[in-house]
């Protein structure tokens, strides 16, 4: 958001806070429900016969909410299309989502092969974002306004040297652990520091929103980006704005925190819920396939079909070593037991796998 403004610089603490706002009672009882309720989504994604269902079905999502929370707003068919179909010409938006994706996958490689996030990492990630190279704010203007009263709510720093100290800061404290502080609790007070820093001149929210994720296969808590956070943000996008002000006007960490906390521990039971739905409709499909064609029948291609909610003969072709018609002939088998529904797309033709597709649709996580 960049809007003129007069008020004077502001005068935000660098981290942490102190403990007797960060470890409040109510705080430590929710952290260990939000604890175990990751705990076992974490064991739960394993159980998936490949972790790529899951990941690439809750990155979509995850893109999408994250961005919806910022008013880019598209839908899960324009996504799929334009991941799929070679014909798509997609809108901005979906175009800006899918760059989200790419910036949220990025980002997973760089920690899984770093093993840390620094502020290099949180530039490269903005930047695969945003598509510019303008990193760090250089010159002030930039506000935060409410929407509806187009009044000044908070300013971040615009110093450039400001804002390069406090994100040395942040780095230090997403990167050690001997305070001993739970990375739950931790996770709520990087994304209001964060916020707040607001470094960068666009995509703080969406950036902020990709270190949360991270975040937590950083400190082993996810092996994989597969809680869908911003889907409780969205449906609370009212607490969100409101809640990190209070942190601000009110040194109210504890409600804040708490709020942070509570998103993981539903998003958390949500993606649960869908992991479930996904195994079990990954066993009748099998069983389907199996019944009427064994000759087809292997769990790769059951695979397949769970990887991509899209299927296309060159999927088959590479991944199953198949020639052509054969592939082909699997897909038609596929659609004539009312798994897979076939689309054509300007030259080419891609096949829905209905139950896969209804069901991403239909769950919040
Ligand atoms: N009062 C506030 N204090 C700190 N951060 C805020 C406040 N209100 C909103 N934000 C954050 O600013 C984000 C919007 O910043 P912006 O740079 O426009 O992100 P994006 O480009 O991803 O839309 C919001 O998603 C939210 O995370
Ligand atoms: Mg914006």
């Amino acid at each position: 958001m960049v809007l003129k403004s007069n008020k004077p610089n502001n005068n935000l603490q660098k981290l942490p806070p102190k403990q007797s706002l960060i470890e409040t009672i109510a705080i430590l009882k929710q952290e260990s429900r939000s604890a175990v309720a990751l705990a076992e989504l974490k064991g739960l994604a394993r159980t998936l016969p490949n972790p790529h269902i899951l990941v690439n079905a809750v990155v979509l999502k995850e893109a999408q909410a994250s961005s919806g929370i910022e008013n880019i707003v598209t839908t899960q068919d324009k996504l799929y299309q334009a991941l799929y179909a070679k014909s798509a010409k997609p809108d901005v938006a979906t175009k800006e989502v899918l760059r989200y994706r790419e910036a949220l996958l990025m980002g997973t490689d760089l920690i899984k092969e770093k093993g840390f996030l620094n502020v290099n990492g949180i530039v490269a990630i903005q930047k695969e974002l945003e598509e510019n190279n303008a990193g760090f704010r250089k010159l002030p203007g930039t506000a935060l306004i409410n929407n509806l009263t187009n009044e000044v709510i908070y300013t971040p720093p615009d110093n450039f040297e400001t804002i390069s100290e406090l994100m040395k800061n942040l780095e230090e404290y997403l990167n050690d652990d001997s305070d001993n502080v739970s990375p739950l609790i931790k996770l709520a007070i990087q994304h209001y520091q964060f916020e707040s820093i607001h470094p960068f001149y666009d995509g703080n929210g969406r950036t902020g929103r990709i270190i949360n994720v991270l975040y937590l296969i950083l400190k082993g808590l996810l092996n994989e980006p597969v809680l869908y956070l911003s889907s409780f943000i969205i449906q609370n996008k009212g607490d969100y704005y409101r809640l990190l002000q209070e942190v601000r006007t009110k040194n109210n960490w504890e409600d804040w925190i708490l709020y942070i906390l509570k998103g993981i521990e539903h998003t958390a039971i949500e993606t649960i819920k869908q992991i479930n739905q996904i195994n079990t409709l990954f066993s009748q499909t099998q069983q389907m396939v199996q019944k009427h064609y064994p000759r087809i029948y292997s769990k790769d291609l059951i695979e397949q079909l769970f990887i991509h909610p899209y299927c296309k003969i060159e999927f088959l072709v590479n991944a199953l070593n198949l020639n052509r018609k054969t592939a082909s002939t699997y897909l038609k088998n596929l659609e004539e037991l009312g798994i897979l529904k076939a689309e054509i797309k300007g030259k080419e033709t891609i096949f829905l796998h209905v139950p896969l597709y209804d069901l991403l649709k239909k769950g919040k996580a």
